[in-house]
């Protein structure tokens, strides 16, 4: 349980957190939240690893993001570095999406990829996507000992179960030990009564060995209804070579009414209505002794929402998803969602980062990456446990528990303020919300606890962001002296549109 308390504190008290605070001056007096925060976490809360926040690059744009062996994309290869250097682990990459269905493997293809769109360079994606054995050498260029979820194709009838059984034996050969696992297919129960499989379709028609599905929206237990765990309950872990399951999800669709940065992701109670189908879903599919991922998601389908996805909400509001996410977590028996993979592509509006030059800009990260080094901060050293400490609209906080050998110590406390601050809007005018975190048991000294800030000019720029004042160079490096604040008063301010994280 968690305990709020907003108490308007007086001007004599703002003159002192004004000058102790390091942030931009308060033009009104701050609300006070007071965050209770017990030193231990609760009894068998789940460990997660510290590359919970993985990614997903969309199948066709592989080799934008890898490169290949004459030409390694340098500044991805740093992105990535830059995250392991911080958590100690390199992100699992699943390379899939909606372009790996319509794939074909061609021995005899020179080149490493083809691609043909239809309708013009630069749609989103292309139509047709043909690979040849040197696709394989994308899949060396990250960072060594990188994993890979590697989504085959999926086209129908005894000709589509060779071409995939062709991907697989050649991707196996290529890859090896690099290989985390195979998809098969992407979200494939969407396809009955498509060109890809007779309206006949069924869960009780393939003999899944892993697959992605769409966001669940359908919960009931039954033969008939399509989700991961009534397609485990069919046998999909029948061989034991399942892995694990995946469902995909994204906070709305890039679709008249074009969904709002307010409504679709500064709205903490959107994101966890949305959740409670994982949640679902996740204890099912552990109870049958399978794990659950979210392996595929990001802030709005259909490639994101411009100003909505590729802005700095869009870095707070994975943070805060993210956080949830882990801290859905209940313990060994109900270890709900295990990994989730944020999903990118060259000209997406939602990717983390650009990894080529677009339209004459060269590869740049994008204000999600920012949230991305938030949480490779909050997990650095992996064998965490979150959980999460107030849940409302627009203020959200988790504590964090670092764990060895059943010894649990408090790190620390990320607090996310997702209240809609605007660039145009004069800085003094951004309203401050102070957090007292208050000891419950034992003695921590806050006082002397590290402040880092995740910060931008609004919620709505797409540049000017920074982490501990520090932002990523064209070279893809973390650069500047990192500022850290101190906590003051056992209290820290954290402005509309802001996060922090507060180690001890
Ligand atoms: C490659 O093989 C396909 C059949 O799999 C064939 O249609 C095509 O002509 C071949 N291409 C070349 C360049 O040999
Ligand atoms: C390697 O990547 C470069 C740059 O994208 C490309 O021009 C070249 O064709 C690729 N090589 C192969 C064998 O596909
Ligand atoms: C399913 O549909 C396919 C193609 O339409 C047909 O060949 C097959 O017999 C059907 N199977 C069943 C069990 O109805
Ligand atoms: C998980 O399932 C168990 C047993 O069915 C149930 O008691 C528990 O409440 C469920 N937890 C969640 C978070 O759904
Ligand atoms: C995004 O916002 C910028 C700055 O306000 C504006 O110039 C641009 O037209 C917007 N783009 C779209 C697609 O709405
Ligand atoms: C590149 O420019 C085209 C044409 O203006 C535009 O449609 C497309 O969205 C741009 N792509 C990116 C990734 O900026
Ligand atoms: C947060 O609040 C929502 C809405 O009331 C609720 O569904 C959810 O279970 C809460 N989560 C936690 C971790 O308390
Ligand atoms: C921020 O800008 C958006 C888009 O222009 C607007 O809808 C919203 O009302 C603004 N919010 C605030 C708090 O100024």
């Amino acid at each position: 349980m968690h305990h709020t308390k907003k108490i308007l504190v007086t001007l004599m008290l703002l003159a002192a957190s004004l000058e102790l605070a390091v942030g931009a001056p308060k033009a009104t007096a701050p609300a006070t939240v007071s965050l209770r925060i017990p030193s231990e976490p609760p009894a068998g809360h789940l460990i997660i690893d510290a590359n919970y926040q993985s990614y997903s690059i969309e199948f066709s744009y592989m080799a934008d993001y890898a490169g290949n062996k004459s030409q390694p994309n340098k500044f991805s290869y740093q992105l990535l570095k830059n995250l392991e250097d911080i958590s100690g682990a390199l992100p699992i990459i699943r390379a899939g999406g909606t372009t790996s269905n319509r794939v074909t493997y061609y021995p005899n293809q020179t080149e490493g990829v083809i691609l043909t769109y239809y309708h013009g360079t630069w749609e989103d994606q292309p139509d047709v996507v043909s690979i040849g054995p040197k696709w394989h050498e994308s899949f060396q260029q990250f960072p060594s000992g990188t994993k890979y979820i590697y989504n085959l194709n999926f086209y129908d009838g005894e000709e589509g179960l060779k071409q995939t059984v062709l991907e697989a034996s050649a991707s196996w050969k290529a890859l090896g030990e690099s290989v985390y696992a195979f998809e098969i297919g992407n979200e494939v129960n969407g396809w009955a009564g498509t060109s890809c499989r007779p309206t006949n379709w069924t869960l009780q028609k393939p003999r899944f060995q892993g697959c992605a599905f769409t966001a669940p929206r359908d919960l009931t237990v039954s033969r008939e209804a399509w989700n991961v765990a009534n397609a485990v309950r069919e046998g999909m872990a029948t061989g034991g070579h399942l892995r694990s399951v995946a469902d995909h999800d994204y906070m709305g669709a890039n679709t008249a009414p074009l969904p709002t940065l307010k409504d679709n992701l500064l709205n903490h109670f959107h994101m966890t209505s949305l959740f409670r189908y994982h949640e679902a879903l996740g204890n099912q599919s552990k109870a049958l002794g399978v794990d659950y991922v979210i392996g595929e998601t990001n802030s709005i389908s259909k490639q994101g929402t411009a100003n909505v996805s590729d802005v700095f909400g869009a870095a707070l509001w994975s943070v805060d998803y993210i956080l949830y996410s882990a801290g859905t977590n209940y313990g060994p028996l109900e270890a709900l969602v295990s990994r989730m993979y944020f999903h990118m592509g060259t000209p997406y509006r939602y990717s983390a980062w650009q990894p080529i030059t677009v339209n004459n800009t060269a590869p740049y990260a994008k204000p999600l990456y920012y949230g991305n080094i938030f949480i490779s901060k909050v997990l650095a050293g992996g064998n965490k446990q979150v959980i999460n400490l107030l849940n409302s609209t627009s203020l959200t906080a988790y504590r964090i528990y670092a764990s060895s050998s059943s010894k649990y110590t408090l790190e620390s406390v990320a607090i996310i303020n997702s209240q809609e601050f605007n660039r145009t809007t004069l800085a003094d005018k951004r309203e401050y919300t102070a957090f007292k975190l208050l000891k419950l048991d034992r003695n921590y000294d806050w006082d002397t606890a590290k402040v880092r800030r995740l910060t931008a000019p609004g919620v709505d720029s797409k540049e000017e962001i920074t982490f501990a004042g520090q932002y990523v160079d064209m070279a893809g490096r973390i650069v500047e002296t990192e500022r850290v604040e101190r906590v003051s008063g056992s209290e820290v301010l954290v402005g509309a549109g802001e996060g922090v994280l507060v180690t001890l």
